[in-house]
């Protein structure tokens, strides 16, 4: 779903974050309104919207005083994720995809990019990591934070600098990649039922779109992968059953949550 938002400044910005806020309404096709000394939910009672982005100083901050959400980049689990790999616990998501260096990978729900910079650091510098959004609010703020987001240590950096990532719906961008342009394609869509507990999940699940992932599109995407089309899902989901393909299961990081692996 996409969200009416406005764009707007801190309080007092420098010169330079009126013209970043500017760039930011246009890349996001919404009006950019003057802070002055408004509260948000001022702002947006003037202006009649539910969001509004705020370019502050450290990063931009996505508001909706109405439903209480607040969000922004940051690259959530990955850091963890690729500490562990490095202390040689793997990742499930990593073996689900059988992932190793110099392997391309296209990532159809790119969400906050967490599993994205995972995938990245794994297939490295001779690998390709391509990661497609289709909520513009949440692509934009991913693409921005994958380029500019400071963190340590510089692989890690590096990681998150490499990805290729755009604003897009998989259902118009695999149609138009290359057979066997891939080595894995992967989907991560939003749980029918929720089951992270954690905040930052109920904020992408409210702001991400919650298309369940059809047959079509699994047909395409095995179209455009060379190995296989990896499906992360809720352990028990009803899918696995109603998909006309074989699907071998992995387990994720928890019981509760598996790896549906489906071979070209
Ligand atoms: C559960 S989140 C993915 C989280 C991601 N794996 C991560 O590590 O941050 C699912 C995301 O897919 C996006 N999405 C849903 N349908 C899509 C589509 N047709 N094309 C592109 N993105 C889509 C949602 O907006 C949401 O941001």
């Amino acid at each position: 779903m996409t969200h009416h938002l406005v764009v707007t400044t801190s309080r007092r910005p420098a010169p330079k974050l009126i013209v970043e806020a500017g760039q930011w309404a246009q890349r996001l096709e919404a009006k950019a309104v003057p802070r002055g000394d408004c509260s948000l939910p001022t702002i947006a009672a003037q202006e009649n919207v539910a969001g509004i982005l705020v370019v502050g100083a450290n990063r931009p901050i996505y508001y909706e005083p109405d439903r209480g959400i607040q969000y922004f980049f940051h690259p959530s689990m990955a850091k963890v994720r690729i500490h562990n790999i490095k202390s040689g616990r793997g990742d499930p998501m990593i073996t689900a995809m059988g992932l190793a260096d110099g392997d391309e990978v296209l990532d159809c729900t790119l969400g906050r990019g967490a599993d994205a910079i995972v995938a990245s650091w794994i297939v490295g510098p001779k690998g390709k990591v391509v990661g497609v959004e289709k909520v513009p609010l949440l692509a934009q703020l991913t693409i921005d934070g994958l380029q500019n987001y400071e963190i340590k240590p510089t692989d890690v950096a590096a990681a998150l600098r490499r990805i290729q990532a755009h604003p897009a719906d998989y259902n118009h961008y695999l149609p138009k990649s290359g057979t066997d342009s891939f080595d894995v394609v992967y989907f991560d869509p939003i749980f029918d039922e929720p089951l992270e507990r954690s905040q930052d999940m109920a904020v992408l699940r409210a702001l991400g779109d919650e298309e369940p992932v059809s047959v079509e599109a699994i047909e395409q995407a095995l179209r455009v992968a060379r190995r296989a089309v990896v499906i992360k899902q809720r352990a028990g989901t009803a899918l696995w059953q109603q998909l006309p393909f074989s699907v071998q299961l992995t387990s994720g990081t928890t019981s509760r949550i598996e790896y549906g692996v489906i071979s070209v």
